[in-house]
């Protein structure tokens, strides 16, 4: 008995010995990496811990799940030239993996940061000029879309992007992105005409309709599984001021308001000037329940008849309703939001019927009871809106697999159940009945012939969906991050985001 229980422990401290090696190792290796990466660049992109800019870089992450992680370095290209020097250097040894960031928005852990290894943080991108043509914006990776908005209102011209002013232009993107006008307009990746990417190699390369399509097509909701884009051009619409707001109600509204956007959602006469994002709130600290409802038109025409069903429920907290730009909406949902929190985004898409509204919201409820259980104070919100509009024509397809004569925007709602937390010891339960809830949801939408497959890949969660698997599209991209990434860097070496093979 003795002799074998010897022989597990050496093996054991073997085992243990030889990964204290091999971790000594890496972090040697990364320090090199580091350095390296410091030599090769001009002075100042590469953060270290110890550097302000570090700090300044992971406290700008939107939430705590990525503010958190803590890289080796953070390296901070300032051109697409610095860009490739960094992706040839970090090529160079297959084991160390990156993490690439824009925005820092996303929700999952691990998309755009990093732990002990290198963060690649674009935020030194941000400019943002509107071409000769007057028509297209030509905007860096690392701008923000209160960035955009600021250069376009004056222009009175506007764009489907972020719909809060701080989200980045790299991750919204390449993820679809749902903005302002999404039911005229489709995606926001739709009104891309041209992007700048640096391949796995290095090389940069301009990808559009007419070169390099088969890319072009899949980083339009692709995600960052091709290369790193670096300059995204965007063609613009004429668009003057707009109406609307954010609206909170009691939750004594609850049903009428469950009851306006199944109507909404059924109307016979559909305007594509409306955007409805209605929000079933539990925030645990105070303990109470709201609905509050952003409320959009892009015609600065007050109270129209669309958006009727939802003006007239009373009672009304409190309302922001009025004609105001694009900034001033988005910098008004900027503020709003729930930043710096632990947070769990998780997506369904289901047709409308009479009753399927009811039965998520009461299973919602449920989940909110789970996720707080034990006294856990959460925020949580069921999210209702609208899926955007297909592309217009086959020549401006994307990657999210609706077909140009679907019409999603009429038919589909998409369905966000967002949470959020102060301590991290609680996530795994929160987590959990989100999973609950999401699972439940779907079986209730397949009983009642309502479910659709489509997840948004920017709001579904890395710990049980899959988005990209969702759009019929999969075997389509793979084939082209195997022609532009033969070696696999951005499926290997990129582990966050939503993966191919
Ligand atoms: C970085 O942030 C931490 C925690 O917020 C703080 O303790 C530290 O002093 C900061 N370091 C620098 C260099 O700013
Ligand atoms: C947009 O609205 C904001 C907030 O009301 C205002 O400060 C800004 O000047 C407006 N911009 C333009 C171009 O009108
Ligand atoms: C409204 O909130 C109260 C707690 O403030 C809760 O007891 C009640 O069930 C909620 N009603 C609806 C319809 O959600
Ligand atoms: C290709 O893109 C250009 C520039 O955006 C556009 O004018 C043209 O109509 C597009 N062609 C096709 C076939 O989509």
């Amino acid at each position: 008995m003795l002799l074998p229980l010897f022989r597990t422990l050496c093996v054991i401290c073997l085992l243990v010995i030889f990964h204290a090696h091999k971790a000594a190792a890496a972090a040697a290796n990364l320090n090199s990496i580091c350095s390296t990466l410091a030599s090769r660049l001009p002075n100042n992109r590469v953060a270290l811990p110890r550097n302000e800019a570090y700090n300044v870089s992971t406290s700008s992450y939107a939430y705590a799940n990525q503010q958190t992680q803590r890289p080796s370095c953070i390296v901070q290209p300032a051109s697409a030239t610095e860009v490739s020097l960094v992706i040839k250097l970090l090529r160079q040894s297959p084991n160390t993996p990156f993490a690439v960031r824009s925005g820092g928005h996303a929700t999952n852990r691990g998309f755009s940061n990093i732990d002990g290894s290198v963060t690649i943080d674009l935020t030194a991108l941000r400019a943002v000029r509107v071409l000769k043509d007057g028509v297209t914006v030509s905007i860096d990776t690392g701008a923000s879309w209160g960035d955009v908005y600021r250069v376009l209102d004056p222009r009175r011209r506007s764009l489907n992007g972020g719909r809060a002013s701080n989200v980045g232009i790299g991750g919204f993107l390449s993820g679809g992105g749902i903005g302002f006008f999404a039911l005229k307009y489709g995606f926001g990746c739709d009104a891309v005409t041209n992007v700048q990417v640096v391949l796995a190699n290095g090389d940069i390369i301009e990808a559009n309709n007419k070169s390099h399509k088969d890319l072009f097509v899949a980083l339009k909701g692709g995600q960052n599984n091709f290369g790193i884009v670096t300059r995204w051009d965007v063609t613009t619409v004429p668009q003057g001021n707009v109406w609307g707001g954010s609206v909170v109600y009691l939750n004594t509204t609850t049903a009428a308001q469950l009851n306006a956007f199944t109507r909404w959602k059924s109307s016979k006469n559909f305007d594509p000037a409306s955007s409805v994002e209605q929000s079933h709130v539990y925030i645990g600290s105070i303990n109470q329940w709201l609905v509050a409802s952003l409320l959009f038109y892009s015609e600065p025409t007050p109270f129209p008849k669309d958006l009727k069903g939802f003006t007239d429920i009373q009672p009304q907290l409190d309302s922001s309703l009025r004609i105001t730009n694009v900034s001033g909406m988005a910098d008004e949902i900027q503020s709003q939001s729930t930043p710096n929190q632990y947070t769990i985004f998780s997506t369904l898409t289901i047709a409308i019927s009479p009753t399927i509204l009811r039965k998520i919201h009461s299973l919602w409820v449920s989940s909110v009871q789970k996720q707080s259980a034990n006294n856990i104070a959460i925020t949580s919100s069921l999210t209702l809106q609208s899926i955007p509009s297909p592309p217009s024509s086959p020549s401006r397809q994307n990657s999210l697999g609706f077909p140009s004569a679907s019409t999603p925007q009429k038919d589909l709602v998409l369905v966000l159940l967002s949470s959020f937390w102060e301590d991290p010891a609680h996530g795994p339960q929160v987590e959990a009945a989100v999973q609950w809830f999401i699972t439940e949801a779907e079986k209730t939408a397949r009983r009642e012939g309502v479910y659709h497959k489509f997840q948004y890949p920017n709001y579904a969660a890395a710990q049980f969906q899959d988005p990209l698997r969702s759009t019929g599209r999969l075997e389509e991209l793979r084939k082209v991050a195997k022609r532009y990434d033969p070696t696999g860097v951005f499926q290997r070496q990129v582990r966050g985001g939503w993966k191919l093979f």
